[in-house]
């Protein structure tokens, strides 16, 4: 094979963002769709997307898209796919996930089952024989089928991208890592610029900053599913991918300021020993501290934060203070810009200041909002630039 096709799925309106990565790592978007990105390239495109990527949770092969309204038409489309290009005889193969929206084909377990009987047919005739020891490396499928249009793709990941593998101690109600990292890439935050996050909790937004400023990709220290499938990506082109990796890391050319607070002490030593973990401690300073004395003389600084918002920790009534609190803080500091994501619905009424932006983000299943207070510009600052929230 010389060309791949491969789909990265991201969070409900963090396309673009994700866009921005794909063309930066220099490939061709195909696609883009709610909630993910498609894109081609040659055979280091499997592993430079799961070794690069911050904002996508995994990346999938495409191995073919096709109308198919019953078992049949399923059945001999999936029977027809050239399988054996893909899985060696001795390959482990099972339908991972499926899932079906507006489709007459619905039932995920009867889909994964048809699948599944299909692809062992089509080896059958390839390979020459009535059994399978399935012995060898493992080839997850995943299967999506919107308004009757199927989408079969391999599993490269395995593990989900947002286990970067640093975050070894959490704090209640975290971020998962992606969704730090696509949140601070929407903010016109760059190194050099100051960014606090004062309810840190694990330390997932500054750890997650300072990556982006030492230029560390968040798959450098992973192992992927396909890091095993031999018969299409050679052991040299992963060697290729980890080493560019590698040589990336940098010494970041501009000062880093990152600072994260939090109330509990605990947490505060939790997110320490997890910055550590991902190798950027000495680029952040995290402090144990209530929102309640946030006080700076520095200007022009970014909060980018999720402050606690009832669901899941802390009672609904202590929310009024808590926001009325941040409010006091941001008028503090009236020339910072302040970005939170959060669940509680009445965080404008209660911060007392409309937000200039706001958009709905879902963390997991629950609903959120990522509140936008832009702050001036600075005057000394020219031609800085974000994926438009
Ligand atoms: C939703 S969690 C943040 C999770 C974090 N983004 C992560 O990924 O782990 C909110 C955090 O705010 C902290 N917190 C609650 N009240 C606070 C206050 N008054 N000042 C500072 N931190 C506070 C909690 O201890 C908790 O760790």
């Amino acid at each position: 094979m010389d060309k791949y096709e491969v789909i990265a799925p991201c969070h409900f309106g963090m396309e673009a963002v994700l866009k921005r990565e794909v063309m930066d790592l220099g490939y061709k978007i195909t696609n883009v769709d709610n909630g993910k990105v498609t894109f081609e390239g040659g055979e280091g495109v499997i592993a430079r997307a799961n070794i690069f990527l911050r904002t996508t949770e995994r990346i999938l092969l495409k191995v073919k898209s096709f109308h198919a309204e019953t078992f049949d038409e399923l059945f001999e489309s999936c029977k027809n796919i050239p399988w054996e290009q893909y899985l060696p005889e001795d390959a482990k193969f099972w339908v991972a996930k499926a899932n079906s929206v507006g489709s007459k084909l619905f039932s995920p377990s009867d889909i994964q089952k048809i699948i599944k009987k299909a692809i062992v047919e089509r080896m059958k005739l390839k390979y020459h024989t009535e059994w399978f020891s399935e012995s060898g490396v493992s080839y997850p499928l995943r299967v999506s089928i919107i308004k009757n249009e199927v989408t079969i793709g391999l599993d490269t990941t395995g593990t989900s991208l947002h286990k970067r593998g640093y975050r070894k101690y959490t704090a209640p109600a975290p971020v998962t890592e992606t969704l730090a990292a696509a949140l601070i890439m929407l903010t016109p935050w760059r190194t050099g610029r100051i960014l606090v996050d004062p309810f840190c909790g694990s330390g997932t937004v500054p750890i997650e900053a300072a990556m982006l400023s030492a230029n560390m990709a968040p798959g450098m220290k992973r192992k992927f599913t396909a890091g095993e499938w031999t018969n299409l990506i050679s052991g040299k082109t992963w060697k290729e991918a980890y080493t560019e990796a590698g040589d990336k890391l940098s010494e970041p050319s501009e000062e880093i300021w990152i600072q994260g607070y939090d109330l509990d002490p605990e947490i505060i030593r939790m997110a320490r020993r997890n910055a550590g973990l991902a190798g950027v401690d000495r680029y952040i300073h995290f402090q144990n501290r209530d929102i309640a004395d946030f006080n700076t003389h520095k200007k022009y600084g970014f909060v980018i934060s999720n402050p606690p918002y009832g669901e899941r920790i802390s009672d609904k009534s202590e929310m009024t203070k808590l926001y009325q609190t941040i409010g006091e803080a941001m008028k503090r500091a009236d020339t910072w810009s302040y970005y939170f994501l959060s669940g509680f619905e009445e965080a404008e009424k209660y911060i007392g200041k409309k937000a200039s932006k706001n958009r709905k983000i879902y963390n997991g299943m629950l609903k959120t909002y990522f509140y936008q207070y832009m702050g001036p510009k600075p005057p000394n600052l020219k031609g800085t630039s974000s994926v438009r929230a």
